[in-house]
């Protein structure tokens, strides 16, 4: 099936060739004024100004008039943990009290809190609330997403959550990819053994979820009263031997080594990033890996945002991510994380939305199927409400700008 969409204003992040940006790359963001794209079986076919779209209009091609919206590529967002029992705005009351992130989590609140409902939520269940916040997070323009798990911390629990995650993955329009996160948090057993809660990782979760080839990737959330440094590059290494390439939750909290480690394993993404020194972001920017930023995390815990401008400058490849989870970040929202990129990390728009898609993309391995108006890409685009420049879409935060959202080529 063969569709035009034609009258866009403007049609953005078009690129003949496409490649991870880093540095100054990620400035470039093309721009095609008065636009149109061909879309065939669900993929970019073609596209270029309207004046030259004769050649493309056949009889049975369906003209679909996108009337002056700005398009551009869904959003890639690369870091979630969206499969969750329950949301925790107790705590975020606890939080505006006084009480820090690091104090509720030493209380067995926090992620454990998250674990023990998740355990005694049954997989379907889990399952239909997940589902529902995808179906919510698409409409916001959403076009691949990467979920972990990390809210079981026990076999049957994290397995739990994993086979969530294929079905979403089966049964959703986007792409979707899935990290094993067991290494999130101690649970309260194995609080004075947390050896014996590693081995039960490396012997126990891993060959299990190989089994069943529930995952493509490794996480651990290496920090300061979590996984240290070592403990996350030997967790790292045994998923590794198991196929599972490595992503970490780096550099949140506290200078924790999760960055150089991530390096050093050859890590797709390092993510978080809000505690950096000159040693990270040379050890990041010195590497093929993605530095994966999540702003709303750092927003929602009234922590200083990441050093973004200091990231690009010294050369990194760096990605934009909504954290989506109901500790840190219980907002999907990415127009709202490429928003207070600009606002409040000084990124440049072009900058944002490049880290949002196309980088975004690279960080799930997707970077050949997702992120940029290339032929050959699926046609996963935003249509947004008429708005008078790209720049307008992170300025005017807070209002949703998207108007529809075509995931294959299909209005959702
Ligand atoms: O990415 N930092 C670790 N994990 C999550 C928060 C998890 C939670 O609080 O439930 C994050 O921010
Ligand atoms: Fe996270």
């Amino acid at each position: 099936m063969d569709r035009l969409l034609t009258n866009i204003h403007q049609l953005a992040g078009v690129r003949a060739e496409s490649k991870l940006l880093r540095g100054k790359e990620l400035a470039d963001l093309e721009i095609i004024n008065n636009a149109f794209v061909h879309i065939r079986d669900g993929r970019i076919a073609g596209y270029g100004e309207m004046s030259s779209i004769g050649r493309f209009e056949h009889e049975d091609t369906e003209t679909i008039d996108a009337k002056g919206a700005t398009v551009l590529p869904c959003w890639c967002d690369s870091h979630t943990h969206l499969v969750f029992a329950a949301s925790r705005e107790e705590e975020f009351v606890d939080k505006l009290k006084g009480i820090s992130y690091a104090e509720i989590a030493a209380k067995g609140g926090g992620i454990l809190n998250s674990a023990r409902r998740l355990n005694d939520t049954p997989e379907d269940l889990l399952f239909e609330q997940a589902w529902n916040r995808l179906q919510e997070l698409m409409k916001l323009g959403t076009g691949a997403i990467e979920i972990k798990s990390g809210y079981g911390l026990s076999v049957e629990g994290e397995l739990k959550m994993l086979r969530v995650i294929r079905r979403l993955k089966e049964k959703a329009p986007i792409p979707v990819k899935a990290s094993f996160l067991g290494a999130h948090a101690f649970p309260t057993e194995y609080k004075e053994d947390r050896q014996g809660y590693i081995d039960l990782i490396i012997h126990n979760m891993i060959p299990a979820l190989t089994a069943e080839n529930l995952a493509d990737y490794i996480d651990v959330f290496c920090e300061t009263g979590f996984f240290s440094a070592a403990e996350t590059e030997t967790i790292c290494r045994a998923g590794m031997k198991a196929g599972l390439k490595v992503k970490i939750h780096a550099n949140q909290l506290s200078l924790s080594g999760g960055v150089q480690t991530g390096v050093k394993l050859g890590a797709v993404s390092v993510d978080h990033l809000e505690t950096m020194d000159d040693a990270a972001i040379g050890s990041l920017a010195g590497s093929d890996t993605i530095g994966t930023l999540l702003p709303t995390a750092a927003f929602f815990l009234r922590m200083p945002l990441q050093p973004a401008r200091q990231l690009i400058d010294a050369g990194s490849a760096v990605a934009l991510a909504s954290d989506y989870n109901p500790g840190s970040s219980p907002s999907g929202n990415m127009n709202l994380v490429v928003s207070m990129s600009c606002i409040q990390m000084r990124m440049l728009p072009a900058e944002a939305i490049n880290a949002a898609t196309i980088n975004g993309a690279y960080a799930m391995e997707l970077g050949d199927e997702l992120g940029s108006i290339t032929i050959g890409k699926k046609a996963n685009l935003i249509l947004t409400k008429p708005v008078p420049s790209l720049a307008y879409l992170p300025y005017a935060f807070g209002s949703n700008l998207v108007d529809r959202v075509m995931i294959n080529g299909d209005f959702i």
